[in-house]
């Protein structure tokens, strides 16, 4: 009987396993932390010589797009209470916080020419504030809030970006890099693209289906790599830091075993992320094949004298190929995909999702979000491995990872989505998948773009109508501090205090 015990305890030990059986570890080391984005956690959009972004035009547009009709005017006022959100990401355990630097708060004109030094000043607070309290910064460099004057002269459409945006990343790598070793250069540059110029879905609505979203994702890419280079040459040596970018993910499954529909699926993979993660992590680089010849066969039948996705000269490629340190993964859901005669003229021509030409659906068995996505735990796990086998394990940090309510302290679907989706996270270590950290989206409830503050995403909810912004731990925040304080996913723990506050 004593060696049973003895032998059942060496089990135990040696697999992470606790006695409520499922539990599970993670790696030594792993880094846990949380997520959020300057534009919509900190207010203060007028104050101390910052000027407008795009989506703060947007937001103040007399048709606002917004559901809600709000602003991200005071939001949760992060501007004014950094430090409850660092004193939050403490009382969480975080061993990081990723958070972004407001372009046109730092420079006003979007040009180098004037730095704000009160925006310096507050991020270097900021900075100092998490170190004090040894969480990480993990800084993203650009978070969709791109200065109202660049996008006069086209934005992300106008290669001339790509040396605006050297130039601000420069400025944060000189005031900021002894402090930030962990850089994120873009986040969701499909968002950013699809999102802002071939669509009216995220700002500055351009609306240019099939052309601005592709003349965006090259320079997309091309300013990331030279920001890469820059930190590389310039910076590394002395800041030893690292430098990677967070690119949207989901997953397409086939919806049947037919050959049409697993060439939609892999279609729909190289148009959604292929088209940023081949450049950077593939071996060759450059655009997917399956972009290309898509897009150009399009091209042609539509008349135009040329593809509607610019080249890549030979140097380009070479410039963008391997530009990261490690691969961002911010992924949230899956879709089935399949490809059928239904999809003509089912999208407007030319437009990135004719190029793509397939269907998206969901399953009807899914449940779902509030924001209509479903959540596929599976899906995240195939995407890991998938990524793994495509670009030889390149070492990930999950940046995103999240599930909206409508608010309320009892969130027990937030628990359970990322339960589930931790662990797929843990099956894919399992299989080899080099996965460094996980954050969630998002530290504090924020001001969800479109839907304004209709989504919640917080691990501590926001009182939006109260002076101070009180910020109010979940029960999800509580299961999540238990995760990382013991390095272990228990799918049985209940937060002591929300056992007595139950219904
Ligand atoms: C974006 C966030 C956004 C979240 C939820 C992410 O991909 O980076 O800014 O709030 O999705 O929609």
């Amino acid at each position: 009987m004593d060696i049973y015990f003895l032998i059942l305890g060496i089990f135990i030990y040696l697999n992470g396993v606790d006695s409520k059986s499922k539990a599970r570890k993670f790696p030594q080391n792993f880094w846990f932390g949380a997520s959020s984005a300057a534009f919509q956690i900190e207010g203060g959009w007028q104050e101390d010589g910052k000027a407008p972004s795009i989506w703060d035009v947007v937001v103040h547009s007399e048709q606002s797009p917004v559901k809600d009709h709000s602003t991200a005017d005071v939001a949760a006022d992060s501007y004014h209470l950094y430090k409850k959100d660092v004193q939050i990401a403490k009382e969480l355990g975080l061993s990081f916080y990723r958070f972004s630097m407001s372009w046109p708060r730092i420079l006003p004109n979007g040009f180098a020419d004037r730095i704000n030094q009160i925006a310096i000043q507050y991020y270097d607070n900021l900075l100092d504030e998490l170190i004090a309290h040894n969480i990480t910064p993990i800084v993203t460099i650009y978070h969709w809030d791109l200065p109202s004057n660049l996008q006069k002269l086209g934005g992300w459409t106008n290669p001339l970006i790509i040396n605006w945006f050297l130039d601000y990343a420069k400025i944060l790598f000189d005031k900021f890099g002894t402090k930030v070793k962990q850089w994120i250069t873009i986040n969701d540059p499909k968002e950013i693209c699809h999102g802002g110029y071939g669509s009216t879905s995220k700002a500055p609505m351009i609306n240019m289906p099939g052309t601005a979203e592709y003349m965006c994702a090259k320079n997309i890419l091309l300013a990331h790599a030279i920001v890469y280079h820059a930190y590389d040459e310039q910076f590394r040596r002395v800041q030893n830091g690292m430098i990677g970018i967070s690119i949207s993910f989901r997953w397409f499954e086939p919806s049947s075993s037919s050959e049409d529909d697993h060439q939609a699926a892999i279609d729909a993979k190289m148009f959604d992320w292929g088209i940023y993660t081949n450049p950077i992590f593939g071996i060759g680089g450059d655009f997917p094949l399956e972009v290309k010849r898509n897009v150009r066969s399009k091209s042609a039948e539509q008349n135009y004298p040329w593809s509607r996705l610019p080249e890549l000269s030979t140097v380009e490629v070479g410039t963008i190929r391997r530009s990261a340190d490690f691969l961002g993964v911010n992924s949230f859901t899956t879709k089935l995909v399949y490809r059928d005669a239904s999809v003509d003229g089912m999208y407007p021509v030319p437009s990135y999702m004719d190029d793509m030409g397939v269907v998206l659906v969901k399953d009807p068995s899914w449940t779902q979000s509030i924001a209509n996505w479903s959540p596929v735990p599976w899906g995240f796990f195939k995407l890991l491995v998938e990524l793994k086998n495509t670009y030889d394990n390149p070492p990930i940090i999950v940046t995103e990872n999240g599930w909206p309510t409508r608010g309320g302290l009892l969130d027990e679907d937030r628990i359970s989505y990322l339960r589930r989706y931790l662990n797929a996270l843990l099956d894919a270590v399992d299989e080899g998948c080099d996965i460094r950290g996980y954050s969630v989206w998002s530290l504090i409830d924020n001001f969800e773009w479109f839907k304004g503050y209709t989504e919640m995403y917080g691990l501590y909810e926001v009182d939006f109508t109260s002076p101070e912004k009180t910020r109010t731990p979940r029960k999800s925040a509580l299961m999540y501090k238990e995760v990382i304080k013991t390095n272990i996913l228990d799918p049985d723990y209940e937060p002591e205090k929300f056992l007595v506050e139950a219904p």
